[in-house]
């Protein structure tokens, strides 16, 4: 036998040999490589034909032709059997899939932190006797402004810029204030309740003020209501929220149209006792509006002012998440990211 046929029963002897043991798609291109690559021993022993003189060509040339056939047909045999053989494996792994295996570091879900913030709100204020009220976010002029006293040309108006819709005297809510209205409307005193919800002003944003926000108002009605229930209901609250039991607020004045005396209510520092850059060095931090619900709208709400009264107060959502939380850019509440969202 020549040396070629020799080689050619060799090479043929080894491929078979090396393809059997192959399991792994990556052991399949080393053997392609090996064999029918560019520099393989099939294009190597090719590659000895041209020395051939033309009567060894023409009796080696079918041999090493069937060869070829011989070692490609076996090498796409073993690549389909690879291919199903990872398919079975892979359906057999999808029916084993284990729902409960644990994945350390992996991602998890957590509610958002206006959930978090809006349950820790309520849970406080329910704890305390209040209900929770909700409100429309595409409002009326009515209930937006006049029926908290804030009549058409009012000057109070401009205090919060307002979205106006393509509907005559509708409007996306410029606070949660409305909920007053539409709930002493519907319920008889005494009224007791929360109504945390989003509100939208036409404002240019920063770092502290975005265009569409979330606010919580409080309501409380009933007989002889005064200014100190309001201070221990702010109080109570704020102390539970911050959990700091030894916190405390102070009133200045402010005006809100609906209430009167209307107040601003600030809180000491819940993170310092001599001056920080949460309060500014200031030792408080402004939080809330609030006030006496002024006798006007309780007449708009057909509550007798004369037997009831009542209080009210609003403060931003996202304001008090920051200062709790130590976050820095009120825009990251609606970002979507992922960052920020993780911490909570
Ligand atoms: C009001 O909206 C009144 N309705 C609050 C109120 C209710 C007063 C009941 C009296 C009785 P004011 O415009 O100050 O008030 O907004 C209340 C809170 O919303 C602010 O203290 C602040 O925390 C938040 N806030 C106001 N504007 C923005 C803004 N552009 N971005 C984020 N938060 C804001």
């Amino acid at each position: 036998m020549s040396d070629i046929k020799k080689e050619i029963n060799t090479l043929l002897a080894t491929f078979s040999e090396q393809l059997s043991e192959v399991e792994t798609e990556q052991e399949l291109e080393e053997i392609r490589i090996t064999f029918l690559g560019r520099k393989g021993k099939l294009t190597e022993l090719m590659g000895q034909m041209k020395k051939l003189p033309i009567e060894k060509k023409r009796e080696l040339g079918p041999l090493l032709n069937g060869l070829k056939r011989n070692i490609e047909q076996q090498f796409a045999q073993k690549k389909k059997g690879l291919a199903n053989a990872e398919r079975k494996a892979e359906s057999l792994r999808q029916q084993h899939f284990d729902v409960t295996a644990y994945k350390p570091g992996a991602l998890k879900s957590s509610l958002h932190i206006y959930t978090q913030i809006i349950e820790q709100i309520e849970d406080i204020f329910i704890s305390m006797g209040y209900g929770i009220a909700d409100g429309p976010e595409a409002e009326t002029d009515y209930y937006n402004f006049q029926a908290l006293n804030i009549p058409a040309d009012h000057p109070a108006r401009d205090m919060q810029d307002t979205f106006w819709l393509n509907m005559p005297d509708m409007l996306l809510r410029t606070h949660t204030s409305p909920v007053q209205v539409r709930e002493m409307e519907k319920r008889s005193a005494p009224i007791a309740l929360i109504a945390p919800g989003r509100v939208y002003r036409h404002e240019a944003t920063d770092a502290s003020h975005d265009f569409m926000f979330s606010q919580v108002e409080g309501l409380l009605v009933d007989k002889n209501i005064s200014m100190s229930h309001l201070l221990a209901t702010a109080k109570t609250f704020l102390q539970k929220f911050f959990e700091k039991k030894d916190l405390d607020i102070r009133v200045r004045p402010g005006y809100f149209p609906f209430v009167e005396p209307g107040i601003e209510i600030d809180f000491s520092c819940a993170f310092c006792s001599s001056g920080c850059s949460i309060c500014k060095k200031t030792g408080w931090i402004e939080l809330m509006g609030a006030g006496l619900i002024h006798p006007n709208v309780l007449k708009y709400a057909k509550i007798d002012s004369e037997v009831y009264s009542g209080f009210a107060f609003g403060f931003g959502i996202e304001r008090i998440a920051m200062i709790k939380h130590g976050i820095n850019d009120i825009r990251l509440f609606h970002s979507s990211s992922i960052d920020f969202l993780k911490q909570f």
